[in-house]
């Protein structure tokens, strides 16, 4: 399999993180029991810290619970680099150099196995990668905007978009986060997004559906980014690009690539005409 991914925007994933496991299950309906053609799964993923299994929230599949099992993954598999919670090396086994090669572990004095990233850094990093708020909306009010939030509505993105989460009440620990209601535009949830979008093999072929890529994802099965600072993508980095492999140019050409549980939403923004578009548009663009 050979597949590739864009980063994912690194803000507001703290507040991502602290909406109950529940509230994202409860939206779940992988038989599409109300027959609304979209079922929406979520990941069971294992812990690498705990070793047990837990609702998965984060990266393109959903295979990461935590953010801080997310960065030290992203450590060790992107960067090479070895933590408390990820202490091998990624290396395969027939990458005998990548095996036989210097670590740059060092002792942390804390008794356990020598690490390259030291739990203070770990938790620094989780601590930024918490709190990068998302931006303020903009043109809320405008009337194209509006027009174009009520398009969403009609047509039934906020079936995957959830547009907004009540945070709870907290006791001492993330007080950054508790008590705010927020507006992500996302389930959390694997779908099925048809076969343009599915990984492929190598040689160019779909795998089969019951084939798990991620935990419990497979080839055609992506969770919902959130769309926060959508808008905002390009004015950060001119060169942003959309959708889990950056084939998407704009909005609307991430739009138009939606399949699968998305289809009928896709073929009402196609039977738009020019006026309708440009208040989708636009309302993406506010957030
Ligand atoms: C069945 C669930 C579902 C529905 C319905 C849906 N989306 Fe999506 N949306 C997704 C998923 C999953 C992705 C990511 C797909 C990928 O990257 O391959 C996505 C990606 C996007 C993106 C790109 C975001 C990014 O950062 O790359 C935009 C914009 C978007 N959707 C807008 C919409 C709009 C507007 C509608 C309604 C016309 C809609 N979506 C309906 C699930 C859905």
């Amino acid at each position: 399999m050979l597949s590739p991914r864009v980063a994912l925007p690194m803000i507001g994933l703290g507040l991502l993180e602290y909406i109950p496991a529940d509230a994202i299950k409860a939206q779940a309906d992988s038989d599409d029991s109300n027959g609304d053609g979209i079922s929406g799964k979520y990941n069971w993923v294992v812990d690498p810290e705990t070793g047990q299994k837990a609702l998965g929230r984060f990266g393109w599949k959903a295979g990461q619970t935590r953010l801080i099992t997310q960065n030290m993954s992203a450590f060790n598999e992107d960067m090479g680099l070895t933590s408390h919670i990820r202490p091998t090396e990624s290396c395969m086994r027939t990458q005998k150099q990548c095996v036989a090669a210097t670590t740059g572990a060092d002792d942390q004095g804390d008794g356990l196995p020598p690490v390259e990233v030291s739990d203070d850094i770990a938790k620094f990093v989780e601590f930024y990668t918490q709190n990068l708020a998302v931006p303020n909306r903009r043109n809320a009010d405008d009337k194209t905007v509006l027009a174009g939030k009520k398009r969403f509505y009609d047509i039934g993105c906020q079936n995957c978009h959830t547009p907004r989460y009540q945070l709870p009440k907290g006791e001492d620990d993330h007080l950054e986060q508790q008590g705010q209601m927020i507006y992500p535009y996302t389930d959390l949830l694997l779908h099925d997004m048809g076969a343009d979008l599915a990984d492929r093999s190598v040689a160019g072929t779909l795998p089969a559906k019951e084939a798990q890529v991620e935990f419990l994802a497979n080839s055609y099965e992506w969770r919902t980014p959130a769309l926060w600072g959508v808008g905002l993508a390009q004015t950060v980095d001119a060169q942003a690009t959309f959708l889990h492999d950056g084939r998407a140019r704009t909005l609307m050409e991430a739009v138009l690539w939606h399949g699968g549980e998305a289809q009928s939403q896709k073929q009402q923004v196609l039977n738009l005409d020019k006026t309708g578009r440009q208040q989708l548009q636009a309302f993406l663009q506010s957030l």
